[in-house]
């Protein structure tokens, strides 16, 4: 079986506010697919403002993913089809955890490739984090819950630091 071209590297993009163990699973499995994985942080997402700075995102990211090797962390803005081609990437990656996922990603990943020839490879998210989005697990942490199972110790601490007072102390 042939695998990705010698050198070859794929994009992983999100708005990662805040990145998930998620988004962590899918780049360690990335990373063990192609020679590099380089993940995009998208400047401004589009759904809303973010919670994090785009700092704040880079860096939980590159502390989370500090144990892999050919990891690359970096942002973009604008159209993620000029950036891949901008970095010469074969492909985007993106993480599928419900079939609800695919058809918003399908369409995007068409658009991508009409607009710069890029493919996109979809992972399965692991089952143990098919119902973890950066919302969900915003929502539930102002509400007073637990989300150290859910979020990488490197965005747990920016999380609690956002929030100085106890859980369910107010
Ligand atoms: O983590 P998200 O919110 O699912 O990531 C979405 C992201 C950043 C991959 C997507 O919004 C994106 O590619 N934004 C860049 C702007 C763009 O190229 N839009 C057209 C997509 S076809």
């Amino acid at each position: 079986m042939n695998g990705p071209a010698p050198g070859h590297s794929a994009i992983y993009p999100g708005s990662f506010d805040p990145m998930t163990r998620g988004h962590l699973d899918v780049i360690e499995r990335a990373a063990k697919i192609f020679d590099k994985v380089v993940v995009a942080v998208v400047v401004n997402p589009q759904k809303r403002e973010p919670l994090f700075s785009l700092d704040e995102r880079e860096a939980m990211i590159r502390e989370a993913v500090s144990h892999v090797a050919n990891i690359e962390v970096t942002h973009f803005r604008g159209l993620l089809a000029d950036f891949v081609r901008s970095v010469d990437a074969a492909v985007i990656v993106k993480g599928l955890r419900v079939v609800s996922d695919f058809e918003g990603e399908m369409s995007t990943a068409l658009m991508n490739r009409s607009l710069s020839a890029v493919d996109t490879v979809f992972l399965p998210s692991d089952p143990r984090w098919s119902f973890v989005s950066s919302t969900l697990v915003k929502e539930v942490y102002n509400l007073g819950a637990d989300v150290a199972k859910y979020v990488p110790p490197a965005v747990l601490r920016v999380m609690q630091s956002k929030r100085p007072t106890s859980p369910r102390s107010t």
